[in-house]
């Protein structure tokens, strides 16, 4: 038996014996998330995005939007009361990569679906000191020009499908149809308005 002075006076058995409690501490608390059905398992209802939203997504992340704009709601009343339901790992399991995000610059995006018009985000977009007069946010111009090929598109959802997202052979098939041709405004506010809707089951959040 080790006693309490011994490790005190021993620098090298402290450390050994800290590393020892914490990664068992670690291992205890992270390694279950890979296996709980709350975390791994997809909230009942959830879609996937169509292909013109997935592209939407993909502009989303080239502008860095997340840069200043998080997709998680914490389960505060402040935030709640604000955003709505607060977000969940199920709502979230099909997200390659998660832009959950901790910085706000701007507020929280996680159930901005249905909160504005398409209209709204087109202006808002193209200068949000339009319709936001105080906004710092910048203006995207050239979304209203650039047009989508969707010549990757299929191959994006293909990817998407190798890491377990189920976007059905019909969904990658018509995949290059669906968007080409469109503005990349068009993908990025569909994108927007799908946020917080892919399901409607917040009763069945944990
Ligand atoms: C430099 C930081 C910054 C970047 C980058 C940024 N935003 Fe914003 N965003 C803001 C700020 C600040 C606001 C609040 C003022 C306003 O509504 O314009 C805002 C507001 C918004 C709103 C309204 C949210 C609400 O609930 O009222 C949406 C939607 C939005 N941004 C989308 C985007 C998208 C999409 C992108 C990327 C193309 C983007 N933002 C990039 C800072 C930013």
């Amino acid at each position: 038996m080790i006693k309490h002075e011994t490790i005190e006076k021993n620098i090298g058995l402290m450390i050994l014996l800290i590393i020892l409690v914490i990664s068992g501490g670690g291992l205890a608390e992270i390694v279950p998330l890979f296996f709980q059905s709350s975390t791994t398992k997809p909230i009942d209802g959830l879609r996937t995005y169509s292909a013109l939203e997935f592209e939407g997504r993909d502009i989303y992340i080239r502008e860095g939007c997340n840069v200043c704009h998080s997709q998680m709601i914490r389960p505060f009343r402040a935030e709640t009361e604000r955003y709505g339901h607060f977000s969940t790992a199920n709502e979230h399991v099909w997200e390659h990569p998660f832009l959950w995000g901790s910085k706000r610059t701007g507020p929280d995006l996680a159930r901005v679906g249905s909160r504005y018009s398409d209209d709204w985000h087109r202006a808002h977009l193209y200068n949000p000191r339009d319709v936001v007069p105080e906004s710092k946010m910048p203006s995207y111009p050239w979304l209203f020009e650039n047009k989508l090929t969707g010549s990757d598109t299929a191959k994006k959802l293909e990817v998407q499908r190798m890491l377990g997202v189920p976007f059905s052979d019909e969904a990658i098939a018509g995949a290059q149809e669906a968007v080409q041709g469109k503005y990349e405004i068009d993908a990025l506010v569909a994108y927007l308005q799908s946020l917080g809707k892919l399901h409607n089951n917040y009763d069945k959040v944990r």
